[in-house]
Order: structure tokens, then C-alpha cells, then sequence
């Protein structure tokens, strides 16, 4: 059994893809969604698939003692699904290449602090990149800049806005991601 720890700040939709993705498979178990934002709808999504919620604050995530929580929950792997606090170290330290990120671009560029959300789609439709995509990868120490495990991209139209990339990207993280965990799981021994 490999036990999967979701970390997420908003809506949720990825936490949402990966329950399901993973829902008949009984050797990986979602043990728990890890949330720093009372708002987040994914929240609600957790509730509804019936996996714990632990909210937390600034204070408690930089605490040894969170560190700890996930040891002794027996965590494998701690998945980040669009969340947005950088991690502290003692925690990337404790989780060696346990960890994974998904970014919603196509690392190294507009990747970084402030880099998130819609922020990256701005920015790649208001450069004309001919193409965008996701990265997933794994977490050290800085933002966005861990090893990487799957990159997908897509083209983008003359007519790109930052909300038609949006969807494509969403598809594209719908598709790939729970794709990317499996893989990383099945190399964890
Ligand atoms: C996703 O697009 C993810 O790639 C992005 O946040 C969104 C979360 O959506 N992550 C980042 O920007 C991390 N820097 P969700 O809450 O619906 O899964």
C-alpha cells in the first residue's frame, strides 16, 4: 500500500482527478488533503470523496512536529495539486524525491515566485510563445526548479487569451498527472 498526502490551496480540480484516478486501485490510498486556505473549494471536494482534511497555518507547516504528523501517517509520497506556500526545508529534507509539484508551464521559463495560476498564462499569452504545457516535477529546496518528471505542451492559436490557455493546460494536467504519480510510485520501493 503506498499512502499519497495532497497538498492544495484553491480549487481542487487536480486533488479531484487523481481521487478518481486512483479510486479502484487499492494498493495507493489518499491518506489525507493537506490545505493552508479555509476558502479553497477543494475542500469541499475532499469532503465529498471522504479524505481527511488538515487545515493549516503558517505556523504549524513550518513546525517539525507537521513534519512528523506525515511520518507517522506513513506518507510515501506528498503530491502538491496547486499549492502555493514554498516548502520549508526541514520538510523537502525529511521527504527525499518524495515529493512532486505540478506547474502549470513548461519549466525552466515562467517558472519562479509569483509564477502561479493564471499569472503564468498571462504572461506566456502576452509573450506569444508559440506553446505552453505543464511540468511535473520533483521539490527541492527552490521554487520550481527540481528535477523534472513529465512535460506535455500545447500549441498555442493567434487568438490564445489566458483563459482559453487556462483550459487547455487544465486538460492537459487532467490527462497527465495522475500518470506522472502512478510512475513515480511504482519506482518507490
Ligand atoms: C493548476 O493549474 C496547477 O498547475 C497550478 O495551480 C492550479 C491548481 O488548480 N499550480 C501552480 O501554479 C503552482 N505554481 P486546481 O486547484 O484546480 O487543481
Amino acid at each position: 500500500m503506498k499512502r499519497l498526502s495532497i497538498f492544495v490551496s484553491g480549487n481542487g480540480t487536480n486533488l479531484q482527478r487523481i481521487a478518481e484516478y486512483f479510486l479502484e486501485d487499492f494498493e495507493v490510498k489518499i491518506e489525507n488533503v493537506v490545505c493552508n486556505n479555509p476558502k479553497a473549494y477543494a475542500i469541499e471536494r475532499a469532503k465529498k470523496l471522504g479524505i481527511p482534511v488538515r487545515m493549516i497555518t503558517k505556523q504549524d507547516f513550518n513546525s517539525e512536529a507537521f513534519t512528523q504528523e506525515l511520518k507517522s501517517l506513513g506518507i510515501d509520497l506528498i503530491v502538491l495539486a496547486g499549492f502555493l506556500w514554498k516548502l520549508p526545508e526541514s520538510l523537502v529534507k525529511a521527504f527525499p524525491k518524495k515529493i512532486v509539484n505540478i506547474h502549470p508551464a513548461l519549466l525552466p521559463k515562467y517558472g519562479g515566485k509569483g509564477f502561479y495560476g493564471e499569472h503564468v498564462h498571462e504572461a506566456v499569452v502576452a509573450a506569444k510563445e508559440p506553446y505552453s504545457g505543464i511540468t511535473v516535477h520533483y521539490v527541492n529546496e527552490l521554487y520550481d526548479s527540481g528535477e523534472i518528471i513529465l512535460q506535455a505542451r500545447v500549441s498555442l492559436d493567434e487568438k490564445e487569451t489566458p483563459d482559453s490557455l487556462a483550459a487547455k493546460i487544465h486538460q492537459l494536467e487532467q490527462a497527465y498527472f495522475p500518470v506522472a504519480i502512478e510512475q513515480v510510485l511504482n519506482a518507490i520501493q
